[in-house]
């Protein structure tokens, strides 16, 4: 069988890292159709948007996109591509798991971590506006619909997948209104799965945040509205290597979107210096997402390996090798595997 799977290599180093990790894909001898499609900078004089109608058209006939990170203008300009695709597929979920490597020197070894970021809505529902010369607000949705929706979710992914205990992070001390209503839904959501051996607890952001730094061991799934939910992913990112190796996954009813938790970092593009790391393991996501469980294991055993042994190591993880040298050598292992 044949995979069609929509590629949207992205600005900077996405071009880079979206050719080795197709690469290191098809090296399980798996069959993909890549449908090439792109969005971001190099769009906007062609098209006069950064996200052609043609990227999102794509995306709903496959159900399935490996997706390169974006440059969003700060302060000024275009909408972001990747808040405007994650709203218009309705892409709820985002799941960005943080799990340590062999090889890869941090402050913890035994660091396994979930977050599920609610994706479609709070300060991202885009709603802000000047209030005279001097003055700015944005306005923060929070919804009982899509907060129940994402606290499920988590249950779901939990119980799919050996996992624990939730963790529902908040500012509900503070937004008794909207953080309040998400931790409310949350807690609906948890005795609905009383029985089914998944603790449920809550913890307020600012708190999470020092404990995350730590006793990560403490923690397990945690669910987030969506701000808190960016933020705290980088910082779990940095718990485990940094964004060179933090993959995700934007998931809907009926599409889904691959992609690494980094951005475009224009300073690398083209130097072939990047860590391929994390768009590979976002497409170990996307081959779990389609049922290729074999195959994704045996790509991250590779990625996993090949770190650990500390031969063929990207630069970002102190080593020496490049995205090319290192996607080869992925690749290299998985064909003899
Ligand atoms: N999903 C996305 O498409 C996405 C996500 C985050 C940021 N962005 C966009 O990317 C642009 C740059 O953002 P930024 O500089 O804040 O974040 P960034 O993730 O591009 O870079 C932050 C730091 O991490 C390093 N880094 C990131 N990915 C790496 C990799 N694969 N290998 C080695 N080092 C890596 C960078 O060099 C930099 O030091 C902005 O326009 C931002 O809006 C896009």
């Amino acid at each position: 069988m044949t995979y069609t799977v929509t590629l949207i290599p992205g600005d900077g180093i996405g071009p880079e890292l979206a050719d080795a990790t197709t690469n290191v894909l098809e090296a399980t001898g798996l069959k993909f159709e890549w449908r090439r499609v792109d969005a971001g900078e190099s769009q906007i004089a062609i098209h006069g948007t950064p996200l052609p109608e043609a990227v999102l058209e794509s995306i709903r006939e496959t159900k399935v996109a490996l997706k390169g990170p974006i440059t969003t203008p700060v302060g000024e300009g275009f909408r972001s591509v990747n808040v405007t695709l994650r709203q218009a597929l309705d892409l709820y979920a985002n799941l960005r798991p943080a799990r340590s490597m062999k090889g890869v020197v941090t402050r913890y070894e035994n660091v396994d971590l979930i977050i599920v970021r609610e994706n479609t809505e709070d300060l991202y529902a885009g709603i802000e506006h000047r209030v005279g010369k001097d003055a700015a607000e944005s306005i923060k949705i929070i919804t009982r619909a899509a907060s129940e929706r994402i606290a499920r979710f988590a249950f779901e992914y939990a119980i799919a997948n050996g996992r624990h205990k939730v963790t529902a992070v908040h500012k509900a001390n503070i937004m008794k209104l909207s953080d309040g209503l998400f931790l409310e839904s949350c807690r609906t959501v948890a005795a609905q799965y009383e029985g089914k051996g998944i603790e449920f607890e809550d913890r307020i952001v600012d708190n999470m945040c020092m404990q995350l730094v730590q006793k990560p061991e403490l923690y397990d799934v945690m669910v987030l509205p969506n701000l808190y939910g960016d933020i705290v992913s980088d910082l779990c990112a940095g718990l485990v290597g940094g964004l060179g190796v933090a993959p995700g996954a934007n998931i809907g009813e009926s599409a889904a979107v691959f992609e690494p938790v980094h951005g475009s970092a224009p300073k690398y593009a083209g130097l072939d210096v990047a860590n391929p790391t994390a768009l590979i393991l976002s497409g170990v996501m996307m081959l779990r997402h389609l049922g290729e469980t074999a195959a994704a294991d045996r790509v991250e055993t590779a990625v996993r390996d090949i770190i650990a042994e500390g031969r063929t190591v990207p630069k970002d993880l102190g080593g020496t090798a490049g995205t090319r040298a290192f996607g080869q050598a992925v690749a290299d292992r998985i064909a003899a595997s």
